[in-house]
């Protein structure tokens, strides 16, 4: 299939899709890239930062000439980027001004699960919730979607997400500032009808949505002009279901420079790298004046990756800004040292909703983890793809199907891909909030297996006190 629009920008260009290709799409790029705002945060009592987020239903114009019922936060779709830095205390307000519950989930925070909005923390509509914790970790690129049980997919599809971006005062030489030499790039992939509605049953199938509209910020066909010598993007995979594979049109190499939870130890030189759904990383690109590139994603075989995309077209100006080289090293976090003897607990993800053949319960505490402990977490797939993604940790790839995981993706990471007939293990270094009362979760971030079952909860305890905990929460909502 082609979709091609007719020229309105005269930034048409012969580096677009490849009409030979299986599933190209050709673009025109007419349409400059969203790029989410930044929400200033309003000082409250303390020095305390606080961000005001509403949810809410409304029309956008995503494809040209039409409208699309979306949802969004403090808009019509997406959300503002947020920002904050290592011991900032923040406290978030968001209004619930949608037609039925959700919750607010804070992918990557490494913070109190009763901060964490998961699907225990409900916002009935007309409520506002208001979590507060300090800034206690990495600079890293995290971001901000629902999860309430059930209804995670869609109200994620419908354009419920947000980028969260943490700072520390060790970050080296690279290019920071936001809008300018520091961009964020959501790809979400959607299904579209005629009249312009989102299409498609995202709890249906085995994967639930693969679109085949990619968007980048909420923007179809898009372009983004280059003012500076090298650019810096934070890529998010916010899809329910696709894997991207993301490469240049020209196949040119670039700098991954970071993970989901933080810098890599150095920048790693690639031409590809690939994300599924819930993933981060860091990019560093470098541009000569004047040139035009695509971005791409390509076709890599894999259930969830099929098709080749055009996501956006770089047109870099004349002129540009100089850029310092990218550092050889960086400021990773610390690594984590598995103890002799740490506790293995395996994860065995069956079909396409359940966990060691149970699926979801929100009453039952499936695992009890000792706080600041670092354990090796084992997840075996033996169906089609799946990913695995553990609330308040932070990890490292130990292996993948018994070899070592790509080198763009060594660092701190909460999501992993765990492809089909394969076993992956993880380093996992858990954090110090206790409460054994109030789970974790740990899921597949396929948005469709999790709202299915695909999905279990742990507590975080004071060491020594595993036994006494009950495995049964007494309410759940
Ligand atoms: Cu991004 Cu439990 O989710
Ligand atoms: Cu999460
Ligand atoms: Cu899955």
């Amino acid at each position: 299939h082609f979709l091609t629009l007719a020229a309105v920008s005269g930034l048409a260009v012969a580096c677009g899709g490849d009409p030979d290709s299986p599933g190209a799409v050709t673009l025109d790029f007419a349409n400059p890239l969203r790029v989410p705002t930044l929400l200033h945060p309003k000082p409250g009592k303390d020095g305390v930062r606080r961000f005001e987020l509403s949810m809410q239903a409304g029309q956008s114009r995503l494809l040209p000439g039409k409208q699309t019922a979306t949802w969004g936060f403090n808009g019509t779709f997406l959300g503002p980027t947020l920002r904050a830095s290592r011991g900032d205390k923040v406290q978030m307000a968001v209004r619930n001004q949608l037609p039925e519950a959700s919750t607010v989930h804070w992918h990557g925070m490494r913070l109190p699960a009763r901060m964490d909005g998961g699907p225990h923390q409900p916002i009935e509509p007309g409520a506002v919730w208001e979590p507060h914790w300090t800034i206690d970790q990495p600079a890293a690129t995290s971001w901000y979607h629902p999860h309430p049980h059930g209804s995670t997919a869609q109200h994620v599809y419908r354009g419920l997400a947000g980028m969260f971006i943490l700072d520390d005062d060790r970050e080296v030489d690279l290019p920071s500032t936001y809008g300018v030499d520091d961009f964020p790039l959501i790809l979400q992939d959607k299904k579209f009808t005629a009249e312009g509605a989102f299409d498609g049953d995202p709890l249906k199938g085995t994967f639930g949505i693969l679109g085949d509209h990619i968007l980048v910020n909420g923007t179809f066909n898009p372009h983004l002009k280059i003012t500076t010598e090298r650019v810096r993007f934070r890529v998010l995979n916010g899809s329910n279901a696709r894997m991207y594979n993301v490469g240049f049109a020209d196949g040119r190499r670039f700098h991954v420079i970071g993970n989901d939870g933080g810098l890599l130890a150095a920048p790693v030189e690639v031409d590809r790298f690939s994300l599924t759904p819930g993933e981060r990383a860091e990019i560093v690109v470098a541009f000569a004046p004047g040139e035009r590139v695509v971005l791409r994603t390509f076709d890599n075989g894999v259930d969830i990756g099929k098709g080749d995309f055009d996501l956006l077209l770089f047109a870099a100006d004349p002129r540009l800004k100089p850029a310092p080289a990218v550092p050889s090293n960086l400021t990773p976090p610390s690594p984590i040292n598995v103890p002799p003897g740490a506790k293995v607990r395996r994860f065995k993800l069956n079909g396409h909703d359940a966990i060691n053949g149970k699926g979801m319960d929100m009453s039952r505490i499936d695992e009890v983890v000792p706080a600041n402990s670092v354990e090796i977490w084992e997840i075996e797939n033996n169906v089609y793809s799946h990913n695995f993604h553990i609330h308040e940790v932070a990890f490292r790839i130990l292996d993948v199907a018994g070899g070592k995981p790509p080198s763009y993706a060594t660092g701190s990471k909460d999501t992993v891909y765990v492809p089909s007939k394969s076993r992956v293990r993880l380093a996992v270094q858990f954090g110090g909030y206790t409460d054994p009362t109030s789970p974790y979760m740990y899921h597949c971030h396929i948005l469709r297996h999790e709202d299915s079952g695909m999905m279990g909860q742990f507590v975080l305890v004071q060491p020594g006190t595993e036994d006494q905990v009950s495995r049964t929460l007494p309410t759940h909502p």
